[in-house]
């Protein structure tokens, strides 16, 4: 027995030099290196004892040895294997779990095996236990160890032991196991390992946890985070941002059970003065601003401006240069102009023109503008003062972009000073003298002295006839006179003037018993007098009678010239418009019958065939199968793209058909990553385009389904867009090339309401040109087109819709027909008539809907053959059944066509009444210039208008578009706008007298 236990005692000795030291080189499976993880305890970064506990005590033996650099190494070794009955324990000492749930153990050993050790009986195992005990503090040192308290976390079996190498060495297969232990609800806790008769050399133990380590992401920093035990719930945690960075969305990191971050989500950007770097918000250098957070970089300072310091925002500017309120700080530093160059004037009959050439140094602003001051001098040695009122400038004396200003109403015989004055956004900034350039004019022609006694010949109730005696010696012939009147009571607020050849007038429009004040001047071609002084007199009440027989046979006269007049109109008018009328009127009362049917929906004509509405079918691909070619992709060429659609790029390309000719085709694709709906919503289109077949729609030539991308291939038409295709070339065309494209576009729309298509969204954006300006209808596919379209808003009702092209009865209850498609087909004439102008300019849908709802209609377009807006106007007739059809429209250009003079008359032309006051659409009638200035966008030229004497509404109705020009609208759109509204405003005029009201 003693020699049997030595025996194993030597043996176990032996194995123990063996188990450690005898190892000739340690392979390493495992990397234990992580930097989420906290560690708890680590054997090997233990310098003094560990003091761990064995029991029984000549169980496990703690062998400390040194490694090179003098760290002690801990080693704890059993090898009992030749005894049987072993149940040696080893514990730790306490650990405490800090913010740990749960911990994880990584053991690393070697474990012989029992075949390698020779005469070891059956008592010889190959594997350990590893246990633990939760407590909330280290048990006392007299406390007893209780082996019955300790809970199994596993039973360690080792993967290797020892093996032989070809060599011939003996390696040491160093074993690593991790176990989790958790969730851990005390404070601490003590690891045990116990032996039941292995021979094993316990070489490190590691306990850590792991937590998502601090980092910083999008410019935010993220603390520390232990994840949560659950190992399928993220920890949310929200990010701090960095210094001198603030917050875009919040910024949030998840915190995953292996201690990973995941799904970054929101940001910071770096505040002003501070840009971005290396994960850090550090200041811009000096010379250098950021004057917006946000992940840019620092700019260098604009011209004119620096910033001495770091972090700079902005960029102070230098000494005389400044910056606007409204310049932003990235713009350059600017200083005021100089003085205009090279005033000088010329005067024509009663204008006095200014012209001067710009100033040599504009400030480097672009915003410049002009001023002009006026002094009248009296003779020699006497002071000038201050023009007075009445000396007009046209357009306005200040704030003129133009260089040149026409000067009215001064007085004969006088000495003007002139200063003209350049201004931009800086000026007035800083104390910089004004630049000016002078110049001092003599209106050396005799004007006209005054005009003498205004006299009240009768007065009525709404008019009062006034005459006075004409200058005494008039210097030069008088061209005309001025009467100025107000009402008394409104003193000056504003006035109205009329103008006759004699001296005696006829001031009508008053109202009763109301004074009003007079002035008269006369006018000769070296300007306007002085106004006489004032004269008040009033109308008459309602019951007063007060003519003079003067005034009875005045007013006979005026009435019978007048009526002769408007018979003579309206005849002309009748001669004019009489044919297209008739042909309208005949063709309504022949498709009465029809009209009934088309109000209600689709009736269609015998043989023609129907549309088929592709959502009828169960399978949306059945109905691309039924309707639409496949092509084979290898067929197609792509060659550029021209675009981009809702579903993917629009690219142009080549068709190869076996036999024929390439040809150019649209390639429409839908984009990857598509849903099943959208793939459907865009072949949708396709099936469509597919049932149509008419030289006025565009064609399909197929599909691609069965591969990737999905393709819809149809012809290309080279003029792309109507819209943009007239805008690019205004007023390049002919009217018969217009009417040419309304026609085609007319028949194309024909034929869809043949076969039972409603389009939904016909506009000029809809329609597609090819090179010989055919125009094609496009853009199909019911509500997705809606979809698509930019210029489709939400209703009230909330469809989509593109308002301005829309019929009312569908903007307010969805009743799209083919007599709705004709409403937006007058819309397209006028778009295609005013060369792509926005139908009602810049009117918000809301004004658009409430002004149609009034009655207002768009008014012809410049040029416009009257018989085209007339077409137009009955396409806008607010009863749907009293619209012409599709027939009808091309019936009627058709008939235009082929009898070209018809289409000489343009509505600028025409000064005569429409054929009858019902035809005519219920225009608002408008009171004052301003209210009509407001009507159609146009009020920022209230003060032109007025300046230049047009102060009612008849006054301007003779206004020519050389006029609108001289009054000071210089665009060319506002004058055609303009223009195209006076003529509306004739027609409204003369239908306004004829039915006996005053406007
Ligand atoms: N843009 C969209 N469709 C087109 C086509 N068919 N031809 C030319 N341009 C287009």
């Amino acid at each position: 027995m003693g020699a049997s236990l030595d025996l194993a005692l030597r043996m176990t000795f032996q194995l123990r030099v063996c188990l450690v030291f005898a190892t000739v080189r340690i392979v390493t499976l495992t990397d234990p290196s992580h930097p989420n993880q906290v560690i708890l305890l680590d054997t090997t970064a233990v310098l003094g004892e560990l003091g761990w506990m064995t029991y029984p005590v000549n169980g496990w033996d703690a062998i400390t040895e040194m490694d090179e650099q003098n760290r002690p190494i801990h080693t704890f070794q059993v090898c009992h294997v030749m005894e049987p009955n072993q149940n040696n324990w080893l514990r730790s000492n306490w650990i405490p779990r800090q913010a740990a749930q749960k911990v994880y153990v990584e053991l690393r050993f070697t474990l012989r095996d029992c075949n390698s050790i020779p005469w070891v009986s059956g008592t010889c195992k190959e594997t350990f236990n590893l246990l633990y005990l939760e407590s909330d503090e280290p048990h006392g040192p007299g406390a007893r160890f209780h082996a019955a308290d300790y809970g199994k976390i596993d039973t360690i079996a080792a993967d290797e032991s020892f093996t032989q190498t070809d060599l011939g060495d003996r390696v040491l297969r160093l074993n690593t196991e991790v176990r989790e232990v958790g969730p851990i609800a005390r404070k601490g806790f003590y690891l045990a390992f116990q032996d039941v008769g292995a021979c094993i050399a316990l070489v490190s133990v590691r306990v850590y946890y792991k937590k998502c380590p601090s980092t910083l992401r999008n410019l935010a920093a993220f603390p520390d985070t232990v994840p949560r035990m659950d190992s399928s719930s993220l920890v949310e945690v929200r990010g701090a941002c960095v210094e001198n960075a603030e917050e875009r969305d919040t910024p949030k990191l998840y915190c995953g059970a292996d201690g990973d971050w995941l799904v970054p989500l929101g940001r910071c950007v770096c505040s002003i003065g501070h840009e971005e770097n290396d994960g850090l918000c550090l200041a811009c250098r000096a010379s250098f601003y950021k004057a917006f957070a946000g992940n840019i970089k620092c700019s260098k300072c604009p011209p004119h401006s620096f910033s001495h310091s770091e972090a700079s925002a902005l960029c102070h500017c230098e000494k005389g240069f400044y910056r606007a309120a409204k310049d932003p700080p990235t713009t350059a530093c600017t200083r005021p102009p100089s003085s205009p160059r090279n005033l000088v004037y010329n005067i024509n009959e009663t204008t006095l023109l200014l012209e001067w050439d710009p100033p040599g140094d504009t400030g480097g602003r672009k915003d410049l503008t002009y001023n002009v001051v006026c002094r009248r001098c009296g003779g020699p040695g006497q002071p000038c003062d201050p023009c007075v009122s009445d000396v007009r400038f046209i357009p306005r004396p200040v704030g003129l972009t133009r260089t040149s200003v026409a000067v009215q109403d001064f007085m004969a015989n006088a000495n003007y000073t002139f200063q003209i004055e350049a201004l931009n956004g800086v000026s007035g900034m800083g104390r910089a003298a004004r630049q000016v350039a002078n110049i001092t004019i003599s209106t050396e022609q005799a004007g006209p002295s005054l005009v003498g006694m205004v006299r009240r010949d009768w007065s009525s109730q709404n008019s009062i006839a006034l005459s006075w005696q004409e200058a005494d010696q008039p210097h030069a012939a008088i061209l005309d006179y001025e009467i100025k009147y107000y009402e008394k009571e409104q003193e000056q607020l504003s006035y109205s003037s009329t103008r006759t050849k004699v001296p005696s007038a006829i001031v009508t429009g008053l109202k009763p018993s109301t004074v009003y004040i007079f002035h008269v001047r006369a006018r000769t071609a070296a300007g306007y007098s002085s106004y006489s002084p004032k004269f008040e007199f009033s109308t008459g009440d309602e019951d007063s009678e007060e003519v003079s027989d003067q005034g009875q046979v005045l007013v006979i006269v005026t009435a019978a010239v007048g009526g002769f007049s408007l018979l003579v109109i309206l005849t002309l008018f009748l001669l004019i418009t009489g044919r297209c009328q008739w042909y309208i009127k005949s063709k309504l009362k022949s498709e009465d019958k029809r009209r009934t049917q088309y109000q209600n929906g689709h009736v269609p004509f015998p043989g023609i065939k129907t549309y088929v509405d592709p959502d009828t079918y169960e399978d949306p691909s059945q109905a691309v199968h039924d309707f639409a070619k496949e092509i084979d992709p290898s067929r197609i060429r792509i060659e550029r793209v021209i675009g981009a659609g809702e579903f993917g790029e629009v690219c142009s390309g080549r068709l190869r058909t076996p036999g024929k000719k390439e040809t150019p085709v649209a390639i429409k694709t839908l984009k990857g990553g598509y849903t099943e709906r959208q793939r459907r919503d865009f072949l949708r289109e396709a099936s469509i385009m597919g049932q149509f077949d008419n030289p006025n729609i565009i064609r399909l030539e197929g599909v691609v389904t069965k591969s990737r991308p999905v393709m819809i291939v149809v012809e290309y038409m080279e003029n792309g867009s109507l819209d943009s295709f007239l805008r690019k070339h205004d007023g390049h065309f002919t009217v018969i090339q217009l009417v040419g494209m309304l026609r085609g576009i007319a028949s194309g729309m024909m034929y869809l309401s043949d076969i039972g298509y409603v389009h939904r969204d016909l506009a000029a954006r809809n329609i597609l040109v090819d090179d010989n300006l055919v125009c094609k209808v496009s853009d199909f596919g019911l509500s997705r087109v809606l979809e698509d379209d930019p210029e489709a808003a939400y209703t009230t009702t909330g469809g989509k819709i593109p308002i301005r092209w829309t019929a009312p009865e569908a903007i307010q209850y969805r009743k799209f027909s083919s007599a709705s498609d004709v409403w937006s087909y007058g819309i397209v004439m006028w778009e295609v008539m005013s060369y792509g102008e926005r139908p009602y300019w810049e009117m918000s849908n809301q004004d658009v809907i409430l002004s149609i709802e009034e009655g207002y209609r768009l008014p012809a377009p410049m040029g416009c053959p009257v018989a085209l807006h007339q077409l137009m106007l009955h396409c806008w007739q607010k009863e749907r059944s009293q619209r012409p059809r599709f027939h009808d429209v091309v019936s009627f250009l058709d008939k235009l066509i082929r009898n070209p003079s018809s289409l000489l008359t343009l509505v600028e032309d025409v000064h005569s009444l429409p054929e009858s006051p019902e035809d005519m659409p219920d225009y608002p009638l408008f009171i004052s210039i301003g209210d009509w200035l407001d009507s159609i966008k146009m009020s920022q030229y209230k003060n032109n208008f007025i300046a230049a004497g047009y102060t009612t509404l008849d006054s301007i109705s003779s206004m020519s578009i050389d006029d609108v020009r001289r009054i000071g609208v210089s665009l060319i759109g506002h004058q055609r706008r303009i223009v195209s509204s006076i003529q509306t405003l004739r027609l409204q005029l003369l239908h306004v007298q004829q039915s006996g009201f005053h406007v």
